[in-house]
Formats: C-alpha cells, sequence, structure tokens
C-alpha cells in the first residue's frame, strides 16, 4: 500500500482580514463571514512567488519523513497559479529543494490539484515505477484575482501544503477517485494569457487577467460532489460511512462544507475546518489542513482520514486513507 510518511505546510506571514477588505472593496465584515466563514487569509508577500512558497512546505515535509531530497523520485505540483506558464513550477522546487534525481512537472486540476497529485503519485508507487514521490499543493492564487471583484476577492488565501508518499506496511491509501466534467468548464476561468486569448490591450481594458467565477453555480456543483465524490470512495474502499474519522474537505466555502457534512450525515466534529483563517487556499487547501490536525497531535494511528475536493474544469476527486505515522 502506498502511504503519506511525511507531511510540511507554509501560509504566508501576511495576514488580512475582512476589516482590511471593507477598506478596498463594497463589502463588510458580516457579508463574508455569514456567507462565506472567512475571518481572515493570508498573502504571499510580493518577492514570493508559488514556487517559494512550495519549497518551504516540501523542506518541512521531507524533514518530518527523514528523507532527503536526492531520495525523491518524482515531483508533482497541484497548482494554478504557477510561477510562469512555463517552465514547470515543480522544475524549479526540484532545482530550489537539491532534488537531483526527481523528474518533475505541474498538474493542473483547479483546487482538486493536490487530491489529483497525491492519486497520481500513488500510482507511481504502486506500479513500482517510484519509491518516493513528493505530492505538493501550492498557490499564490490570490495575485490572479481581482481587487475590484467583490464576488471573488474575499474568498481566496495563499499557502502551500506538502506530503511525501512511500511504500508503507501499515495503512495508506485505501482508495481515490478523480472526476472532471469540462461541459461545466465556463463557471470558474482565468481567460487571459493562454492561447485561446493571448495578453493583449484588449485583456488590460476587459480585466481578462484575472479570475471570472459564477458563484452560485460553482456552489451548486460543490455541494452536489462532496457527497457524491465521498460516497463514491467508500463504495471502491468498501467502508461505511460512519468508519471515517476525519473528513477534510476542500475549503471554499463553510456553507458548502457543512452542506456537504449534513447530506451525508457526518457531524462536525470529525470535519475539519480552516477555511476562517485561511480562505480558498485552492489546491493547498486539503494537504494544509491535515497537517494542521498531524502537528495538533489529534491524528491517531488507524485514523481513517476522507479527503475530498472539487474546482475549476469542473473536477472533483476524494482519496480515503487509514493513518498511520
Ligand atoms: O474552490 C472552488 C471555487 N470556488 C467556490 O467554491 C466558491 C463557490 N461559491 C460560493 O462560495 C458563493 O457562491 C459565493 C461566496 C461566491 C457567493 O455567495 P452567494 O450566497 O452565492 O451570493 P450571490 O453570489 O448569490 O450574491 C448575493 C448577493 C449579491 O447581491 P444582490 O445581487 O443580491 O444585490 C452579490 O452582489 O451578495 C452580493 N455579494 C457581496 N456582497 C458583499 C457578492 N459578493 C459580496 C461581497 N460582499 N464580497
Amino acid at each position: 500500500m502506498t502511504g503519506i510518511v511525511g507531511l510540511g505546510s507554509y501560509v504566508p506571514e501576511i495576514v488580512v482580514t475582512n476589516a482590511d477588505l471593507e477598506k478596498i472593496l463594497d463589502t463588510s465584515d458580516e457579508w463574508i463571514k455569514t456567507r462565506t466563514g472567512i475571518l481572515e487569509r493570508r498573502f504571499a508577500s510580493k518577492d514570493q512567488a508559488t514556487s517559494d512558497l512550495a519549497v518551504i512546505a516540501a523542506e518541512r515535509a521531507l524533514k518530518d519523513a527523514n528523507v532527503s531530497a536526492d531520495e525523491i523520485d518524482l515531483i508533482i505540483v497541484g497548482t494554478n497559479s504557477p510561477d510562469t506558464l512555463y517552465p514547470a513550477t515543480a522544475c524549479l522546487v526540484q532545482d530550489k529543494i537539491g532534488a537531483r534525481n526527481a523528474a518533475a512537472f505541474d498538474l493542473q486540476a483547479g483546487c482538486t490539484g493536490w487530491v489529483y497529485a497525491a492519486t497520481v503519485g500513488a500510482q507511481c508507487i504502486e506500479s513500482g515505477m517510484y519509491k518516493h514521490v513528493l505530492v505538493i499543493g501550492a498557490e499564490v492564487i490570490t495575485r490572479m484575482m481581482d481587487n475590484t471583484d467583490r464576488g471573488t476577492y474575499v474568498l481566496f488565501g495563499d499557502g502551500a501544503g506538502a506530503a511525501v508518499l512511500s511504500s508503507v506496511s501499515r495503512g495508506g491509501f485505501l482508495a481515490s477517485e478523480l472526476y472532471a466534467d469540462g461541459s461545466l468548464a465556463q463557471h470558474l476561468v482565468f481567460p487571459a494569457g493562454g492561447t485561446r486569448k493571448p495578453f493583449s490591450e484588449e485583456v488590460l481594458r476587459e480585466r481578462a487577467y484575472f479570475t471570472k467565477m459564477d458563484g452560485s453555480d460553482v456552489f451548486k456543483f460543490s455541494v452536489r460532489e462532496i457527497s457524491r465524490v465521498s460516497m463514491k470512495v467508500l463504495e471502491k474502499a468498501q467502508l461505511p460511512l460512519d468508519r471515517v474519522d476525519w473528513f477534510i474537505p476542500h475549503q471554499a466555502n463553510l456553507r458548502i462544507i457543512q452542506a456537504g457534512a449534513q447530506k451525508l450525515g457526518i457531524p462536525m466534529e470529525k470535519v475539519v475546518v480552516t477555511i476562517d483563517k485561511y480562505g480558498n487556499s485552492s489546491s493547498a487547501s486539503i494537504p494544509v489542513a491535515l497537517d494542521e490536525v498531524y502537528r495538533k497531535g489529534v491524528l491517531k494511528n488507524g485514523d481513517t482520514v476522507l479527503m475530498v475536493s472539487f474546482g475549476a474544469g469542473m473536477t472533483s476527486g476524494g482519496i480515503l486513507m487509514e493513518w498511520w505515522r
């Protein structure tokens, strides 16, 4: 079985409160709190790009795993906010941490990026191709948001989480599932900078170099997918829902988390919530939340953890694992 043998995360030091956003947008602390559950979020400093956050999380995960950088065979960075369109942010991370023997690529699957990366990484181990795979979810996603759009700007935060995957003798990944529905792609888009709409004066005029989102369509998709994907993963592992000790959904909106948990019948005591402190850090949200419960010491050997995400694409996916360290 493949499992997580080391975890690490990093959130930038700059705290942006709802009161800070009230100063630049037609919004209120009350609206943000009640409609999203977010109290504050972290912003990367001007000199930090996504690879800088990823490197800190990766080094913490390597230390926790007691695995050296040159033992890593593959690095996958799940991100929607790479340092540059190319080269891949994973290659920059490979160089910065000194993982000389690692292959490296980015994986873009919306906020489901880390769940996709961990699933693909685990398969590379299961197949016998690699021994140690570093899977990272890292974002400076706030830089892709329009600070004149209250519908998106208040929601997001920056961060990075990393896990070292290896073969394990106890526990590990019990089941995972990945999904995509490209017919819904238009609901969450970063329009410019690709080959469809290269940078131009028109792009600047339309502010197409920022994220555009149909919030309520994404909301409906998310609530539906949280429960559907959870049941699919549990079915695959042939485990009943009441065996889940920790539920870690993607942190996009507290109302989505509560509605998903309620639909499934999972009590909120089992649900890990970090959105109040970090907002939606996209691909980083699940590994950051997982690292938090691990560091707090509340995650016990033998605990069953269900992680489920959804995001641009639209994508969704889940991993069920038994935790052993
Ligand atoms: O990671 C995956 C990607 N993202 C998501 O999962 C996000 C999913 N969507 C959501 O979380 C919610 O749809 C939002 C938080 C984005 C919006 O909440 P909502 O309850 O769906 O509000 P709404 O879009 O229906 O807007 C309700 C009202 C509107 O005003 P009117 O038209 O009723 O006068 C908005 O203009 O709230 C207004 N509004 C705001 N007001 C104050 C929207 N954003 C704000 C704001 N501050 N920041």
